[in-house]
């Protein structure tokens, strides 16, 4: 073989090689939160869920927006039991913004250039901290059970004192099994039994020393003060009934949230932190408002 062959082989096996090593890394990222897209309409919906569960707390909903033609992304959050514990950095998830950091690049990954964002409980602050950032990638933001802090504070209800939160974690560290069953009836409401038992299996497939570190970063959080700077017009959904996020923190985030007098609140007219798993008509109903009259 001539060398100027021998050199032309060599660049098409490294260029192969190069390919095929995007092409690897890429998938990572998608593969590594269990990225999945469904449906193929022109307008997209994301998805994401909060402490405790996985994103199959969207299963009872996402055959209503598949039917309505959205294209529809889920994913699994880094502390979520479905994706690999042993890749979860306690450096990167010390606070809301590695999880915005990977929302972002499953989003860029999957070529979504705009988007309607679903976020529940703790994706409610991830999603409006990935809108301040990305403005033009989210058209709409609708916040579940969102808070942008759980603590009380003066003038503030978040609906937990510093010393209910350290008895919470104490007992997640004392027995985790237990704690995972009554925490699950406690945020659902023990009368939801099967979204009650959904969440627990959700919640005991977390490794506890995860779900310790997430849920204490969660729950001693405080982004009340970024909340000015979302752009994005809103919809915040809340239970009439939530331990986890009680109905001043609707109110706040309707006079916070950044564009004044845009934000909208649907109360929903029941108990529990997971309507979407416990009355899912519910919830479809109040995204119809929003969602299908701008389509
Ligand atoms: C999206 O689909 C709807 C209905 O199928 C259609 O009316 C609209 O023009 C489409 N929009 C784009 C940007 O393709
Ligand atoms: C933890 O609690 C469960 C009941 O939820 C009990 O069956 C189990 O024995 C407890 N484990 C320990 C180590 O105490």
């Amino acid at each position: 073989m001539s060398p100027a062959k021998f050199r032309f082989l060599v660049t098409i096996v490294l260029l192969a090689g190069n390919i095929y090593c995007e092409a690897g890394s890429n998938h990572g990222i998608l593969d590594a939160f269990n990225a999945r897209v469904l449906g193929s309409g022109n307008k997209t919906l994301v998805l994401s869920h909060g402490f405790g569960s996985d994103q199959t707390v969207w299963q009872k909903v996402l055959p209503y927006f598949l039917k309505k033609g959205f294209k529809v992304i889920t994913f699994d959050l880094a502390f979520a039991g479905a994706a690999d514990p042993s890749r979860f950095d306690f450096n990167r998830y010390g606070s809301f913004d590695g999880y915005v950091h990977d929302v972002l690049l499953i989003l860029d990954e999957l070529k979504v250039d705009e988007c309607v964002f679903v976020g529940h409980s703790m994706s409610a602050m991830i999603g409006s901290i990935a809108a301040i950032q990305r403005p033009n990638l989210f058209e709409h933001l609708i916040l579940l059970g969102g808070s942008p802090r759980y603590l009380n504070a003066p003038g503030y209800e978040g609906g937990f004192e510093q010393t209910a939160i350290d008895q919470l974690f104490r007992s997640l560290k004392s027995n985790y099994t237990a704690w995972a069953t009554g925490f699950a009836s406690m945020a659902v409401g023990s009368q939801f039994h099967d979204a009650v038992h959904k969440f627990r299996k959700t919640l005991l497939a977390m490794r506890p020393d995860i779900a310790y570190f997430v849920g204490k970063q969660v729950f001693e959080s405080d982004e009340r003060s970024i909340l000015r700077e979302v752009k994005v017009p809103c919809l915040v959904i809340q239970s009439k009934k939530d331990i986890i996020a009680p109905l001043f923190v609707a109110e706040y985030l309707k006079t916070h949230l950044g564009r004044k007098g845009k934000t909208q609140v649907e109360i929903l007219q029941t108990q529990g932190h997971f309507p979407q798993l416990s009355i899912p008509s519910l919830v479809i109903r109040a995204f119809q408002r929003i969602i299908l009259t701008e389509n």
